[in-house]
């Protein structure tokens, strides 16, 4: 069973743990590489002390009680939000991305009243560009040089899904 769980100190290890991979960090744009207890520790803090409000959810995904994964959404605007998300390599293929999507969408546009939901890509992912399709969203186009990471300016590429 895939949840989205509230953050908490009990997810430290295995976010160092499963986050300290620059195959997956090179396609997040705010987590760095190497990434530490310390690096969690800053996170989960931003989490709990009031930095996560009803319009900056982030969860833990757990696969049958399990931390696998991270997701969240973020309100943009009053009517748009957007949403990012990794899961552990070593449970990559198995549908837990896809499922977590799916649920966030669900509080976005359900509790969140949202009526646009997009995610920015790096171009490339195409393991990412696949999940979003799976959930419904569709292509927008090509951002070019649209963010930078660790200096890097890079291309990315915009797919949204609305009510
Ligand atoms: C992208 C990511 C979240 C996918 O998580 P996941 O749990 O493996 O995703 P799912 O199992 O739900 O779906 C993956 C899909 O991508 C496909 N896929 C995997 N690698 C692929 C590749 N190199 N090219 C094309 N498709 C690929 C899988 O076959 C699967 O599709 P299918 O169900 O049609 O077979 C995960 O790989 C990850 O965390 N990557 C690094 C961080 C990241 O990119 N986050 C998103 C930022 S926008």
């Amino acid at each position: 069973m895939i949840e989205l769980v509230e953050i908490q100190t009990k997810h430290r290890e295995t976010l160092a743990k499963l986050l300290n991979d620059e195959s997956m960090s090179r396609w997040l744009l705010t987590v760095p590489y190497p990434y530490g207890l310390q690096d969690a520790d800053s996170f989960i803090s931003v989490c709990t002390e009031g930095k996560d409000s009803t319009d900056n959810r982030r969860y833990a995904i757990e696969a049958d009680g399990e931390h696998v994964g991270g997701i969240g959404i973020h309100r943009r605007e009053q009517h748009s939000g957007e949403v990012g998300y990794w899961v552990g390599k070593q449970y990559s293929n198995k549908g837990i991305a896809t499922a977590a999507l799916k649920q966030i969408l669900d509080i976005g546009f359900g509790e969140m009243g949202l009526i646009r939901i997009y995610a920015i890509t790096f171009a490339g992912n195409d393991a990412s560009e696949r999940v979003l399709v799976k959930c419904g969203f569709e292509y927008e186009g090509l951002m070019r040089k649209a963010r930078v990471k660790d200096g890097v300016p890079v291309d990315c590429k915009i797919f949204a899904v609305v009510k």
